[in-house]
């Protein structure tokens, strides 16, 4: 078994290269990678990869993820965000290659509290959403054997990150706003990368579970209470916390304005997905409390 894993330095794509490892041969590449080319920008380089990688998989954890950037270059966003990923489903359809990919919830446009299923109306706010939704689309009008796994708040131990945010500005401050009125559940890059790998030894046995799933530890909450729990859980571990628990205040987006609109709603219901390949995703504070703990041990 041959993988080809696209963007392989991003929050996904570290952890794609633990997951996809015991799978077969993997080849990762990133944007600035050579002699093979990874660069999403270079649309006829990166066929060319493809053709002589000649993968069984193709994993694309490459994006343009930056959304208010992405505002003010569209072009760009939609490149790498739904002309790459067309080419990768091309190239993939002419192999017979399975082609994964990663979308978002930003396909929505966040009404409501139910959590969106699968074939929800998607009716992007931003570039970002727009272009990712595009992407979504040529994948499946390839007719390329695939598996798009829409996320959101996605973290991952390595680099920055929204908890690391928090307990930097909790140790420096006396008070802090974080918005409460956005709903969603935070996702470690880790779990999208083992469910990444079980889901495919599933699909390399069962063609038919080829398509779109929504994928998001379990519960929700809002980016102030994932901020409380992150700050109380370093408190009681001995961290100098200066902001007291009632100092951080729930704000609404609206105190916070940025290019790009978000989604309010950014609840995902995962039923298909774990009904399909038999899988348990686990509550969000799972994930969190083990990047807590490994981000806390590195300091010491
Ligand atoms: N992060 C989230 O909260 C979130 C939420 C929902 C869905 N998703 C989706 O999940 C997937 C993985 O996201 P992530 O969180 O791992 O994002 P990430 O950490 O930003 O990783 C994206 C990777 O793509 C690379 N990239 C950017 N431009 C490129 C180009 N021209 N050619 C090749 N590679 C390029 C980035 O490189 P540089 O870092 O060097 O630019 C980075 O390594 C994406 O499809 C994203 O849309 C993410």
């Amino acid at each position: 078994m041959k993988i080809l894993l696209l963007g392989k330095g991003g929050q996904v794509g570290w952890e794609l290269q633990r997951s996809l490892a015991p799978l077969g041969e993997l080849v990762a590449l990133d944007f600035d990678s050579a002699p093979l080319c990874g660069d999403f920008t270079n649309l006829a380089g990166l066929a060319e990869t493809v053709r002589k990688v000649a993968p069984d998989i193709i994993v694309n954890a490459a994006a343009h993820t930056a959304v208010d950037k992405a505002e003010s270059e569209p072009d760009l966003a939609r490149t790498i965000n739904a002309l790459a990923p067309q080419v990768l489903a091309q190239e993939a359809q002419r192999l017979g290659a399975w082609l994964v990919h990663y979308s978002t919830d930003y396909v929505f446009d966040g009404a409501g509290k139910r959590p969106w299923r699968e074939d929800d109306a998607t009716a992007p706010l931003s570039v970002y959403g727009a272009t990712k939704l595009e992407g979504e689309r040529a994948i499946v009008a390839s007719g390329c054997k695939h598996l798009i796994f829409r996320t959101s708040w996605v973290y991952g131990a390595r680099g920055g990150n929204f908890a690391k945010t928090m307990l930097r500005l909790a140790q420096e401050r006396d008070s802090m706003k974080v918005i409460a009125d956005q709903f969603g559940a935070p996702t470690g890059a880790d779990l999208l990368a083992d469910i990444t790998a079980h889901t495919l030894r599933v699909a390399m046995q069962k063609p038919e579970v080829a398509g779109t799933y929504h994928l998001v530890a379990g519960g929700v909450t809002t980016w102030h209470e994932y901020a409380s729990t992150v700050i109380a859980y370093a408190r009681a571990r001995g961290v100098p916390i200066k902001v007291s628990q009632d100092a951080i205040e729930a704000v609404a987006t609206s105190a916070f304005p940025t290019p790009a609109k978000r989604p309010h709603n950014s609840r995902l219901d995962t039923g298909k997905l774990q009904h399909t390949f038999g899988l348990t995703l686990p509550d969000w504070q799972v994930g969190v409390t083990r990047m807590l703990i490994e981000v806390l041990e590195s300091g010491k």
